[in-house]
């Protein structure tokens, strides 16, 4: 396994994530983490990230010095490189001008093992991003490759495992970077290809067994991917031992409620209570309409009610989440500070300290492409696993102000004839989260001879790949006319429709 060292680039993710699709399993720790951590970690080879840092800077981060006494290879990608290059005394200094984007890279030396098998042509053509570079090679290194603009653009110690790349292998852009990558993790460091979804589930399995042992587990199942997973692998190694507690708010979609308790209970046999709680959520929400005081409403009730139900079970011993790899780097942050300032939304609640339970994490390590894939393996269906984010608070924040049980109601038809409609077009996978909004004004329209005076519904259609910044959905015409249509004839209650051509920013994908 690799260990990657981070060091705050917007791309050491990208690095796990290109490991990981070699086959071979790789973590990432802030550069400062504990020295007994790398060690324990027992890393066959050590990848250095970049960083927004400068190492001709005093306080600048360095690699830590354990990683040059455990005797495995060590790959230094940019920043890596220049403090690895520090290391072994060599000069960096910041350049001229600064190089960001393709380079062409001529390779002076193509019978190293790092360049094993990357074609016959001298150059290669890759992605760089640097303001820094290495300005006088260390001593015992020799120069692999080099750019008209940076002279010193890999280097390799001549004795030791030791390469250093002033490129990112980890970006597409990188011609034969991920052969580089792998050259790297399994022909130096001599890692095997076995971090397959099939592999990762059986061990997951086998590894939750062992933990658990005859005790029990409770679940917070949602429907949504990562609780869906976990859910499922818990299942599997320990059956009836695992509860999974599903709470219908009031606020999910059409036929969600029955569709889980379909899939999990029925088809899977698993152990799931469904509490029908939305006669409760509506008294706790009452004429609220401030959408942060209605996120913290259904957040604590969300809280209050699992814990009633968990409280129920004699002899619980075990919490499952379904807390994935992102949430974890990002919690644990990395003391640059500069990475991973990308934020996303928490789930509703966060489960109470006070609970007493520990916490059983099983896909605390993936990344949610590998999430969907694990969950293919286990059998959960695809349009699950595929399906747009859904917020925690639901159709409560989309349902702008006051939230009524007669708004939910149209709200979720509105909101199924939008979906089965781009799902018809083919426009659902096109779009990375569609849905409809309640606006609680009346407009006049006319049917028939008779006027009516009725609500409005904005649909919303975005494509982003982060969620942090999102266009609107160019939906054909003819197929906002047929929505459009259907909804205005077929949900009593709304008399027209809109559509939002908001990009975020300076507009929110949700509307509250
Ligand atoms: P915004 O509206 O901030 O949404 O552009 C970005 C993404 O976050 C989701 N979202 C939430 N998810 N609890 C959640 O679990 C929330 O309170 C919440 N608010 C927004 C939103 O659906 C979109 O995917």
């Amino acid at each position: 396994k690799i260990l990657i060292l981070d060091f705050g680039s917007q791309y050491t993710q990208l690095i796990a994530r290109r490991i990981r699709e070699i086959g071979i399993y790789s973590e990432i720790m802030p550069y400062d983490v504990d020295e007994s951590a790398i060690k324990d970690f027992k890393p066959n080879g050590i990848i250095l990230s970049g960083g927004p840092e400068s190492t001709t800077h005093q306080d600048a981060p360095k690699s830590p010095e354990v990683i040059y006494t455990l005797n495995v290879p060590i790959l230094g990608i940019c920043y890596g490189m220049q403090t690895l290059a520090m290391h072994y005394e060599g000069k960096v200094a910041t350049s001229d001008h600064q190089e960001f984007g393709h380079a062409r890279l001529s390779l002076l030396n193509q019978a190293n093992p790092l360049f094993e098998g990357v074609g016959h042509s001298a150059y290669l053509d890759v992605w760089m991003s640097h303001g820094d570079k290495v300005t006088q090679l260390p001593a015992d290194f020799s120069i692999l490759a080099e750019t008209p603009t940076c002279p010193i653009a890999v280097i390799a110690h001549q004795s030791l495992p030791i390469w250093g790349i002033q490129f990112h292998p980890e970006v597409t852009h990188t011609e034969q970077g991920e052969q580089i990558l792998r050259n790297f993790a399994v022909g130096i460091c001599g890692c095997e290809t076995h971090w397959t979804t099939d592999n990762i589930a059986e061990e997951i399995i086998h590894d939750l067994r062992q933990q658990i042992g005859a005790d029990k587990v409770v679940l917070g199942l949602s429907g949504g991917v990562d609780s869906s997973v976990v859910g499922t692998l818990l299942h599997k190694a320990i059956g009836d031992q695992l509860t999974a507690v599903f709470v219908d708010t009031g606020l999910l979609r059409l036929h969600e409620g029955d569709q889980v308790m379909a899939l999990f209970a029925e088809h899977f046999g698993m152990n799931v209570i469904r509490i029908d709680a939305e006669t409760r959520f509506l008294d706790a929400l009452g004429e609220e309409s401030d959408p942060e005081a209605k996120r913290k409403i259904i957040g604590r009730l969300f809280v209050e009610i699992f814990e009633e139900e968990a409280n129920k079970i004699s002899g619980v011993k075990y919490l499952a989440q379904g807390t994935i790899y992102p949430d974890v780097i990002e919690s644990a942050g990395s003391k640059t500070g500069k990475a991973h300032v990308i934020k996303s939304h928490h789930n509703v609640g966060g489960l109470p300290e006070h609970m007493k339970l520990s916490l059983v994490e099983p896909i605390r390590e993936l990344f949610k492409d590998e999430v969907r894939r694990l969950g293919t393996t286990l059998g959960i269906p695809h349009h699950l696993l595929y399906r747009h984010p859904f917020p925690g608070p639901g159709l409560g924040v989309r349902i702008l102000g006051a939230i009524k049980k007669e708004y939910a109601d149209t709200l979720r038809q509105a909101d199924a004839i939008f979906l089965e409609e781009l799902n018809r077009s083919g426009w659902y996978d096109k779009t990375s989260q569609a849905f409809a909004v309640f606006l609680p004004v009346k407009s006049v329209g006319v049917t028939g001879d008779g006027r009516r005076y009725e609500h409005v519904i904005a649909l919303r259609a975005v494509q982003t790949i982060d969620f942090m910044t999102a266009h609107w959905a160019h939906l054909p015409y003819e197929l906002l006319s047929t929505i459009s249509n259907r909804i205005i004839n077929e949900v009593r209650g709304v008399s027209r429709v809109v559509y939002d051509v908001s990009g975020k920013p300076p507009a929110t994908i949700e509307w509250e």
